[in-house]
């Protein structure tokens, strides 16, 4: 089912860090066969940010490109999801909005449930066009994903933010109607408050994952949902990429369907070139999966691609995007590879060392060196505030 009038994702574009530590010197320092991690759980490198880099500097830099092709006039509303926030209080985006210039005339948020955030943002962004299609939404998901040194989880860490304008007639992709929706309490996954790194029961978070696939997707197809057969694609959120063909080979199972794997591969392969290379992005996963497919070399124009988004915890949904004739015109595929292209590469002892440096708690002033290869940099933290700055 569809919409009266199109509402749906007009703009997409992400940024990530500076730096990158690939998989390849991972196993170098812990001795773990590569193809573990380059098959077992599909993942090439992860995207590890410089000090000066945070999910305010990364969220500014995804959205300034997508600020400077439509403007801030019809933008009303500016939603960041986050679950590695950087103040219990004040909204991230804020920080957004002050760099990128925004008019005072603006709503902005912070939304959160782990890696789901931003699909509740999209939900609510699409309810807002609808009920003004006159405006224009802005919705970020930035994320830096961070498990315990030489724990199982550290190979799938990453970093990356994704904006999306939302907007009616969109140039990109439609969002379609119905939603399936899962929720339920489990501890797969979680971050408590005192903590920098998240604690995870890494099997059981799997099981609890698949299950939200199949719940998700049970949910959508009682609401009247499209069959799966009216897939061309499917984005699922990508812990690591692996997790992706898990993710289809369980809802085909759902369906009743052999799962075979020529199948799993041509509905989800062309989903995974960010995020083998970017890592866990939380929030952001999914849509750095969509902008990989969109940017492909199939023509989707017309075509209807699933989209799963996972948040542990946990909530999940399961939704239709079609897209829209004439989209291939404003993709953003040149930018996005040379974001992940022009990241320099660490050593091990590097990015150690860069681990273990925090941010000053003491209140006095300081500044902070200027690392970040990025166009906004956190500047210092002077009297417990964080000073962000054009770099
Ligand atoms: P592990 O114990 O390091 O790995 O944990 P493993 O031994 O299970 O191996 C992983 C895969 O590699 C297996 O394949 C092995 O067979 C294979 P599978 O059985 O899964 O098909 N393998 C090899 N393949 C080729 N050559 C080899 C080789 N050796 C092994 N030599 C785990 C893996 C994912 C559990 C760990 O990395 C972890 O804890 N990650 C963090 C949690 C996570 O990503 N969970 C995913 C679902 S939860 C989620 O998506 C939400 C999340 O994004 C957070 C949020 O919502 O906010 C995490």
């Amino acid at each position: 089912m569809r919409t009266d009038y199109a509402i749906g994702i007009h703009d997409l574009s992400f940024s990530t860090t500076s730096l990158v530590l690939s998989h390849a010197e991972l196993s170098r320092h812990n001795g773990t066969d590569l193809a573990k991690y380059h098959v077992g759980i599909g993942q090439r490198a992860m995207s590890v940010p410089t000090l000066d880099e945070d999910i305010v500097t990364m969220a500014a830099a995804a959205a300034a490109p997508v600020v400077e092709r439509h403007g801030t006039d019809r933008v009303r509303t500016l939603v960041l999801a986050t679950e590695t926030a950087v103040d219990q209080s004040k909204a991230a985006g804020i920080y957004v909005h002050s760099l990128l210039g925004f008019h005072p005339n603006v709503r902005v948020v912070e939304v959160k449930q782990a890696c789901y955030g931003a699909t509740a943002g999209l939900q609510f962004a699409t309810a807002l066009v609808h009920r003004d299609p006159g405006q224009q939404v802005l919705v970020i998901a930035s994320d830096v994903s961070r498990y315990d040194l030489d724990s199982p989880g550290e190979a799938t860490q990453g970093a990356a933010a994704t904006a999306l304008l939302v907007s009616a007639n969109p140039a990109l992709v439609e969002i379609d109607r119905p939603s399936g929706l899962f929720t339920s309490d489990v501890m797969d996954f979680w971050r408590p408050n005192y903590r920098s790194t998240a604690l995870v029961n890494g099997k059981e978070s799997i099981a609890a994952y698949l299950e939200a696939v199949d719940g998700a997707w049970r949910d959508y197809s009682a609401q009247g949902g499209l069959p799966l057969k009216d897939f061309r694609a499917f984005c699922y959120h990508q812990p690591y990429t692996r997790m992706a063909f898990k993710a289809h080979r369980q809802l085909l199972e759902t369906c009743g369907e052999a799962p075979d794997d020529a199948a799993v591969e041509h509905a989800v392969a062309a989903t995974t070139g960010y995020n083998e290379t970017v890592g866990n992005s939380y929030t952001a996963s999914m849509y750095l999966a969509l902008a990989a497919l969109l940017e492909g070399e199939d023509d989707l124009t017309g075509e209807s691609v699933g989209l799963f988004s996972y948040g542990s915890g946990r909530v999940a949904e399961f939704f239709a995007g079609h897209v829209r004739p004439g989209y291939r015109e404003h993709l953003r595929g040149d930018a996005h590879r040379a974001a992940v292209d022009r990241r320099r590469p660490v050593d091990y002892p590097a990015y150690r060392e860069l681990r273990e440096q925090t941010l000053p708690t003491d209140g006095r002033w300081h500044d902070l060196p200027h690392q970040t290869q990025g166009p906004f940099r956190l500047a210092g933290i002077r009297d417990h505030q964080r000073v962000y700055e054009a770099a």
